[in-house]
């Protein structure tokens, strides 16, 4: 049996249905991570689990148990939220121990517990500071720590790491990261960027208008999206999207397969751009519109007969803005779509 369960739940805020209908099973030990645009009800659903918020509807079971209508505080769930929310007249280590001193814990036990969850996560010499004299990463490690010491069932983030740098953010990826691999803690992840989702998840949930539109491995969803909405989400630069009319040599490579008002899809390495006009039907010409050097890769933008293209390739370019090209795809890539965006078997 599933460790946590959601069973048909719905939310409505007035007359607005913002959940409409979640069922999700989740495992003891996975690694679930909510993704979607803004304003899906990835926080909305993330604060029912946590009972912020009463369901309007459905069903709620964790380990066993339904825990539906559980006061929040009796879940055994802890959430991290995006701001740290850490009291700043504390120290580190009164921070991380204040729910342990509110549930009666004894002293050293406490102090066992917040040492050893410090060392997880390199704060062991910051024990006495207080919150203001810490990095936004630092702060964000000590609201993680603050669940850690509580053991709870399941770990609840919601966008950790939105208000930190660029570079903070990928250091603190990994980090949550290998603590997930460390502690091997069940765990509900949400975020608006797909980079974090596909590199934390071992599973992701993609949301869209409060509704599930997938749920995979990271590779499952990047390989065999079920519709254009997926397809598009995951990966950056998203997938290339043709009408199925606007290039017919794309589309004649499809084997009769592609419905005439469908969509072929192509991911921007399942192109090939040769410099010059393409000779003996070797790929359809194109105009390059902008190139995109980021040193690994290079970004290829092109404009195939007024559809916008982009080709990502693994080495440098001579190719310049203007210059001709013949773009070639790789067939045992591509993705068909019917006209309502619903992916067709491969
Ligand atoms: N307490 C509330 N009252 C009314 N509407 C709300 C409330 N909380 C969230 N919403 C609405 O629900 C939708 C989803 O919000 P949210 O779950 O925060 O989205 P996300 O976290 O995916 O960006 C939004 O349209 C938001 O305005
Ligand atoms: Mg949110």
């Amino acid at each position: 049996m599933a460790y946590l369960e959601l069973k048909n739940i719905q939310k409505s805020f007035g007359d607005a249905h913002i959940i409409r209908g979640v069922n999700l099973e989740i495992q003891k030990g996975e690694f679930i991570v909510f993704v979607g645009p803004s304003g899906c009800g990835k926080s909305t659903l993330l604060r029912l689990i946590a009972g912020l918020e009463p369901t309007t509807s459905g069903r709620l079971m964790l380990d066993g148990k339904d825990i539906t209508q559980l006061a929040s505080g009796k879940r055994d769930l802890a959430m991290v939220f995006q701001s740290y929310a850490l009291y700043p007249h504390m120290s580190v280590a009164d921070n991380m121990s204040f729910a342990l001193k509110l549930a009666g814990v004894p002293k050293d036990e406490i102090r066992r517990k917040v040492a050893h969850a410090a060392e997880q996560l390199n704060l062991t010499q910051y024990l006495a500071r207080t919150p203001k004299e810490l990095s936004g990463g630092q702060r964000q490690r000590v609201a993680i720590g603050r669940a850690i010491v509580r053991a709870p069932k399941v770990f609840l983030f919601d966008e950790p790491l939105s208000n930190l740098d660029a570079a903070l953010r990928g250091n603190t990826r990994v980090e949550i990261h290998k603590l997930h691999v460390a502690l091997g803690a069940t765990s509900i992840y949400v975020t608006h960027d797909q980079v974090e989702a596909m590199t934390l998840a071992d599973r992701v949930v993609v949301l869209k208008d409060g509704v599930i539109e997938q749920v995979g491995t990271p590779m499952e969803l990047y390989d065999h999206p079920v519709n254009r909405f997926v397809a598009q989400f995951i990966g950056m630069p998203s997938m290339n999207m043709v009408p199925a009319s606007a290039i017919p040599s794309f589309s004649s490579q499809t084997r009769g397969r592609l419905p005439t008002d469908g969509f072929l899809g192509v991911r921007p390495e399942g192109l090939q751009v040769h410099p010059g006009r393409p000779r003996d039907g070797a790929g359809v010409p194109g105009r390059v519109d902008l190139i995109e050097a980021l040193g690994a890769d290079t970004l290829i933008h092109i404009d195939v007969d007024g559809v916008p293209l982009i080709a990502r390739q693994n080495e440098r370019t001579p190719l310049r803005i203007g210059d001709d090209v013949g773009v070639e795809l790789d067939p045992s890539v591509l993705h068909l779509f019917d006209r309502e965006g619903q992916a067709l078997a491969a």
